[in-house]
């Protein structure tokens, strides 16, 4: 199956982080055309005038318009943010049941058309719903991404940045495993210009930056309801590797087949990516303790596949 190439994208699900995303793409100038599909075509008609307005200062040209299933025939990307979200007091993997379901029906349509691209998947629990996405595409590994951990990496880094007031873009760190509560991460690998910043930090310092991290989004969806700008951000990162076959390594939801000795489970993990989706899963060589977390982590999401999928 040769892949799609083009910059075609198609946006699924026009909410919070959906329309966000959409406001980034644009602001960045990636793709020629994007169409944008949702439930309420009203507000995602209305999402596409709005949008379209500010063509006129986007640093290139652009199509936007609202579309339906059979667009996603020629895309090179389908990105999908729809489902129900995260109400204050609950988890990422309450939504699990409801978020599977939709999901089948959306990727059922989408291949139905005769996709045949590469999809970004960055609705939660994101790392079943990635599982799902590829499950129900039956379309190769490499061409199923999720948002995994990009998220928890940015606001691991902007935390470190301001903790050694150094730029986040100087400062080197992964969060890995699933995107929620069992997340953690990589200190061992975290560094300024190589230099490790584990060992400038108090245990107690590390654990403090660390739950902040993983508590963040709860924060942000009790002061306002939802979180949108920072995960749009990061899918418009993944969004450029991939369009720019950029090569470069970013903290995804991919699928370990084997890779730190674990298998059959989407989970957020530094990779590859290049224009045919994830090359390959970089393997960190971890502490055992950090073993220790990624097994558990992957162990809550398998468990949670098994019973949802
Ligand atoms: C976030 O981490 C809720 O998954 C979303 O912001």
């Amino acid at each position: 199956m040769n892949l799609t190439l083009g910059n075609k994208i198609v946006l699924v699900g026009n909410g919070a982080v959906g329309s966000s995303y959409a406001y980034a793409l644009l602001n960045q100038g990636l793709c020629d055309e994007l169409i944008i599909i949702d439930v309420n075509e009203e507000k995602a008609k209305g999402d596409v005038m709005d949008l379209n307005h500010g063509i006129a200062y986007a640093p290139t040209a652009m199509t936007i318009r609202y579309g339906s299933y059979k667009d996603c025939k020629d895309a090179a990307l389908v990105v999908i943010c729809a489902g129900a979200a995260q109400k204050p007091g609950e988890t990422r993997l309450d939504l699990v049941n409801k978020n599977v379901k939709i999901f089948k029906s959306i990727v059922e349509s989408i291949m139905d058309s005769g996709f045949n691209g590469i999809f970004l998947v960055a609705a939660n629990p994101v790392d079943i719903l990635s599982y799902a996405t590829w499950k129900f595409s039956g379309l190769p590994k490499e061409r199923v991404i999720g948002s995994g951990t990009i998220l928890d990496s940015a606001r691991f880094r902007y935390l470190l940045g301001k903790e050694f007031d150094t730029a986040a873009v100087s400062v080197h760190g992964y969060i890995i495993g699933e995107h929620g509560d069992s997340q953690f991460p990589v200190w061992s690998f975290a560094n300024i210009a190589g230099t490790p910043v584990a060992e400038r930090l108090t245990e107690e310092r590390k654990e403090e930056i660390a739950v902040q991290v993983r508590d963040a989004a709860y924060e942000i969806i009790n002061a306002k309801g939802a979180t949108y700008y920072g995960i749009a951000m990061g899918l418009v990162r993944i969004t450029k590797a991939i369009l720019r076959n950029e090569n470069v390594v970013l903290p995804v939801g991919a699928l370990l087949e084997g890779e730190y000795g674990h298998s059959d489970v989407f989970v957020g993990i530094p990779s590859l990516i290049t224009r045919n989706g994830v090359k390959n899963i970089v393997e960190l060589s971890l502490t055992e303790d950090e073993k220790r977390k990624f097994a558990r982590s992957v162990q809550t999401l398998i468990d949670i596949q098994n019973s949802a999928l």
